[in-house]
């Protein structure tokens, strides 16, 4: 990520006929992430969100609180402003439909596409979803009800006006087909492609003010308003100064979309459609992510599994939440959100690794340099490798968040943090404090330098904690390039950083543990990192008919381990193979050879069997849970 770019970023504008739950805070989250990564690699950046105030829902939940809907929206509207707010949420702008900005673009397009004639006036009778605002057409039905509410339809016959939706339709297939970023994950683009192939009904895009006036009324007939996802959708343009501001238009214009998977149709269909007819260039990309599931269903009131963001923030803190949203979701699947993976979560990554890496560091430095981090003039070969790590995970990192694979960038950066807590425990500088301060000097900066790098790069998902990490460190600037720390900064003192959370064993699991003594817990198994790694070369170890030396791969480095197979194998029939180490197993001497790592096989009396990975597509070095 070289060139510095324009980089606008949306999300979807939330409707207000309710208060914004976890969901709607995960997009906002993503998008904000994405905004600020942006910003590190020095892109200039233009952040959208919003709120989507017309249509039936809202001046139904309006209607049940007897008052009028500008003023329901006016109530609603400071619960998401305040919500983005305590999750630190760096916006640009907060559109909200009922802005005259708004409702001038939407007019003025409106009367671009009638005239040019994309517009026409019918009778029709279809089934209306009133909870996703949209007409469904019998075959999209499933069980005769609405797909996403799984409820009943109303079936309205009444004039209106309808979009020349279908006239694009063999457009917008060349267009996908042209562009295979447009529409991310591919399996989403598939699904678009999927539905095309059969014809493309033309949209109603207005409401009869007898039945709906809420809403922006049609420049071209006062008893009609507009459609909501016809005024919705052209947010996107409004905001950055469509037909008011050409200059700024031009700068931000094309958009990345962050949408739920929920509303990609609208988004992947409808938009590109009315983008077509009013002559405007496509969108950069629609990027459909999956839904937070709460036991294993999507979340509603009316199941009553909502999870209200601003508990969680209340009890465990904005960053820790950040961070299990973008860790535990793989852009495109849906994931499940429970407590028990929160604290798990919390307490491996957070707790345990870095935190513990950096309650470490700072102990020490205070303890034996007089709180100023130690000069260090000379790396020897342990260092020089952390160093071309860290230099190796930052280019994963931006590599990775390109491809929008936040939760790989995630656990690439704390594998890194835990290599970093492995050297510790390998230099052990409270040891060598003792007898080689200037050692201690080298291990205590090299850990403190990948702390800072650590820190720089979970800024953009946990700002204020890496903040404190950075500060403690007396870092100042962004630069992600190893070597910036100064050795003389101050260390100030710090509360813990992600104290580790209580957990409560229910009963029943405390007897199932007293039964079964051998029981380990997740995070002593996480411990282990058990990686695939490729055999190079084999030979047997002489005076001895038990042991094979393998020399091996591991991702980017290269090792040797003794093994206890030459019975059971002969040297060349195991390289080339894939194998599983025990990667992170102290380095041991066997019969005066080396040995970093253990191998895994599957032994029975005089049976023994390596386990080897079957595919070609695995890499050496990919971990194993
Ligand atoms: N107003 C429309 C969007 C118009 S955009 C031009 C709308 N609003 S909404 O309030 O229903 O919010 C929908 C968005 O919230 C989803 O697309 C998704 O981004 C987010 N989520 C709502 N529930 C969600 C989950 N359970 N999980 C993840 N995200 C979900 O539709």
């Amino acid at each position: 990520m070289s060139t510095k770019n324009n980089y606008f970023i949306t999300t979807p504008i939330y409707y207000v006929n309710d208060k914004p739950h976890i969901g709607h805070a995960y997009t906002t989250i993503l998008a904000d992430v994405l905004a600020r990564f942006h910003r590190t690699v020095g892109d200039e950046v233009f952040f959208l969100t919003g709120l989507d105030e017309h249509g039936l829902k809202v001046q139904q939940a309006a209607d049940k609180k007897g008052i009028r809907p500008q003023l329901h929206c006016d109530e609603m509207a400071p619960r998401f402003i305040n919500l983005w707010e305590k999750l630190h949420i760096q916006y640009d702008d907060f559109i909200r439909t009922t802005e005259k900005r708004h409702e001038s673009v939407v007019q003025s397009i409106l009367k671009k596409v009638y005239e040019k004639g994309d517009i026409y006036f019918d009778e029709y009778t279809g089934l209306y979803c009133i909870g996703c605002e949209r007409f469904y057409t019998e075959k999209e039905l499933v069980d005769g009800k609405c797909p996403q509410h799984d409820r009943p339809l109303e079936t309205i016959k009444e004039k209106n006006y309808f979009f020349k939706m279908s006239k694009y339709q063999q457009q917008l297939i060349n267009y996908i087909d042209d562009n295979p970023d447009f529409i991310q994950p591919k399996h989403r683009k598939n699904e678009i492609l999927g539905f095309l192939r059969q014809p493309l009904d033309d949209l109603c895009i207005s409401r009869t003010k007898c039945r709906l006036n809420w809403g922006i009324e049609l420049p071209f007939d006062k008893d009609y308003v507009t459609y909501v996802w016809f005024d919705a959708l052209i947010n996107y343009i409004t905001a950055p100064g469509y037909l008011t501001d050409d200059k700024s238009f031009k700068k931000w214009w094309p958009a990345v979309h962050l949408i739920g998977k929920d509303i990609l149709m609208t988004h992947a269909v409808y938009w590109p459609t009315m983008i077509f007819s009013a002559n405007i260039s496509q969108a950069q990309t629609i990027f459909a992510h999956g839904w937070w599931l709460s036991d294993d269903s999507k979340m509603s009131k009316s199941l009553g599994n909502v999870i209200n963001p601003l508990d969680l923030i209340d009890k465990y803190g904005v960053d820790p939440l950040r961070y299990y949203l973008m860790r535990e979701m793989v852009l495109g699947q849906d994931a499940s959100f429970s407590m028990e993976s929160f604290i798990k979560r919390y307490n491996s990554d957070l707790a345990n690794d870095f935190g513990n890496l950096f309650s470490r560091v700072s102990t020490l430095i205070a303890k034996n340099f007089e709180n100023t981090i130690p000069q260090c003039d000379e790396l020897t070969e342990e260092e020089i490798k952390v160093q071309k790590r860290a230099e190796f995970v930052i280019e994963q990192v931006h590599e990775l968040i390109k491809k929008m694979r936040i939760n790989e960038a995630i656990e690439e950066i704390l594998q890194f943090i835990r290599s970093i807590n492995k050297y510790m425990e390998q230099q052990a500088p409270w040891k060598l404090v003792k007898s080689d301060k200037l050692s201690a000097a080298r291990v205590l900066y090299t850990a403190s330098e990948s702390l800072r790098i650590s820190a720089l790069l979970l800024h953009p998902v946990m700002p204020n904690r890496s903040e404190i990490i950075l500060d403690t460190l007396g870092s100042i600037g962004t630069e992600l390039k190893w070597g910036i720390l100064k050795s003389k900064k101050i260390l100030k003192k710090h509360a813990p950083l992600f104290p580790r959370i209580k957990v409560e064993t229910p009963m029943v699991e405390k007897i199932k543990t007293t039964v079964q003594e051998n029981v380990i817990t997740y995070d002593e198994f996480e411990k282990s990192e058990l990686k695939t790694a490729l055999v190079l070369g084999a030979e047997k170890v002489e005076g001895t008919n038990r042991l094979l030396k393998l020399q091996i791969e591991v991702g980017d480095e290269k090792r040797q381990i003794v093994a206890g197979v030459a019975e059971y194998y002969n040297p060349e029939e195991l390289i080339s193979k894939m194998i599983v180490i025990v990667a992170n197993l102290e380095p041991s001497t066997v019969r005066g050879i080396e040995s970093s790592g253990m191998l895994l096989a599957a032994k029975k009396g005089k049976e023994l069997s390596l386990i080897i990975i079957d595919s070609d597509n695995v890499e050496s070095g990919t971990r194993i849970f």
